[in-house]
């Protein structure tokens, strides 16, 4: 099996190339970062228009990488949400495009279940396993049953973890992206030298909030007076600041664990993906919590944690073999929650 995955849901155009012997035979990223920087965030207009300009080359490209012609495609998946509408729109038209031009069924994934996914890409990971989902939009606990059945344990109520990661860097003043550079600053940084809160920490469930501890890390800030950032003291806010995200995931994640040993005595896997599972302090503490509840930590390569089509292309063959292609009418979804039981409010 063969499957062309693209994805656009957010800054990022990619085109990838997937057989089902878990072969990654092209994988490209065209990522808009120097089109945003200007603006500090993601300016959807500005990506949409990007996707547009790059989608049709990059599939071309991958394509060629892959030494694949379209007649010998067994499938095309494309995102079709959650994420800037516009940009999904361009993902999933040219998708339905080429699964129409060539007869091919059609993977509609939802972007989230590509992360979800993932790591059984990386690997024979049996189902069912519990997944922490962390990234620049969403931060979630999940149980995936199987491809297409998903319990969700807990969300956010309020910021993403990677979001978090992007603000408290720009209050840094560290480079955008800001997860990356966040990450990097820390590493010299003392964890412990500024006592940061850790919300929801020792509460029941497995819900998570950031932004009381991102608005901490603005008012330490403050308090140190202008002039106080320093390399030293910058370092020293990254690293107390990842530390309190990573006892919280932690925490969060040895509940989830906790449900998820009840409902599957058998299983044993916990995987983290998304963008922010690219952070190694973070993916080191959450494999100790992992071992210490008896479960194995996995987590893709970072470069299959953050936003690719690798993943997509992986969730559409998962799909397909499952027998869940899609129509060509089915629509793009600025928001769409994995699990429906979740309800659309809390996407
Ligand atoms: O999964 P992703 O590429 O896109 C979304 O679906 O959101 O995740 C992007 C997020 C950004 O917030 C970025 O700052 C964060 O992942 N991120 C990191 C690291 N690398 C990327 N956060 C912390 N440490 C990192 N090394
Ligand atoms: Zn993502």
């Amino acid at each position: 099996m063969i499957v062309l995955g693209i994805e656009s849901s957010c800054d990022e155009t990619a085109a990838a190339v997937v057989t089902g012997e878990r072969e990654i035979l092209a994988s490209l990223v065209l990522s808009q970062i120097d089109e945003h920087r200007p603006y500090g965030g993601v300016v959807p207009e500005i990506a949409a228009r990007a996707h547009v300009e790059h989608l049709d080359t990059m599939i071309g490209r991958a394509m060629a990488e892959a030494s694949v012609g379209f007649g010998e495609l067994d499938g095309v998946a494309a995102t079709a949400g959650p994420g800037l509408i516009g940009g999904v729109i361009v993902g999933l038209m040219t998708g339905k495009a080429i699964a129409a031009a060539h007869e091919l069924p059609l993977a509609a994934v939802n972007h989230l279940e590509g992360h979800a996914l993932a790591p059984r890409l990386c690997g024979d990971f049996p189902f069912p396993y519990l997944v922490l989902l962390v990234s620049g939009g969403h931060c979630q606990l999940l149980i995936v049953e199987r491809a297409g059945a998903y319990v969700r344990l807990g969300t956010t109520l309020d910021d993403a973890a990677g979001e978090a990661f992007d603000k408290v860097a720009k209050t840094l003043g560290l480079d955008y992206p800001g997860g990356p550079a966040l990450e990097k600053a820390a590493r010299n940084g003392d964890p412990t030298r500024f006592d940061l809160p850790r919300p929801m920490m020792g509460r029941a469930g497995c819900n998570f909030s950031f932004s009381g501890l991102k608005t901490a890390v603005v008012h330490r800030l403050r308090d140190l007076g202008e002039g106080a950032l320093d390399a030293a003291t910058r370092a020293g806010l990254a690293a107390s600041f990842q530390a309190a995200v990573a006892d919280v995931l932690c925490d969060r994640s040895a509940n989830a664990i906790e449900v998820m040993a009840e409902r599957h005595p058998e299983a044993r896997g916990f995987a983290v993906s998304g963008g922010v599972a690219a952070n190694a302090a973070l993916r080191a503490a959450l494999a100790e919590t992992a071992e210490a509840n008896g479960f194995t930590m996995t987590a893709p390569p970072p470069w299959l944690c953050t936003d690719n089509a690798a993943m997509i292309a992986w969730a559409g063959i998962e799909r397909l073999r499952a027998g869940l292609a899609d129509g060509l009418d089915v629509p793009a979804r600025a928001r769409w929650a994995l699990d429906p039981g979740a309800g659309l409010a809390a996407v």
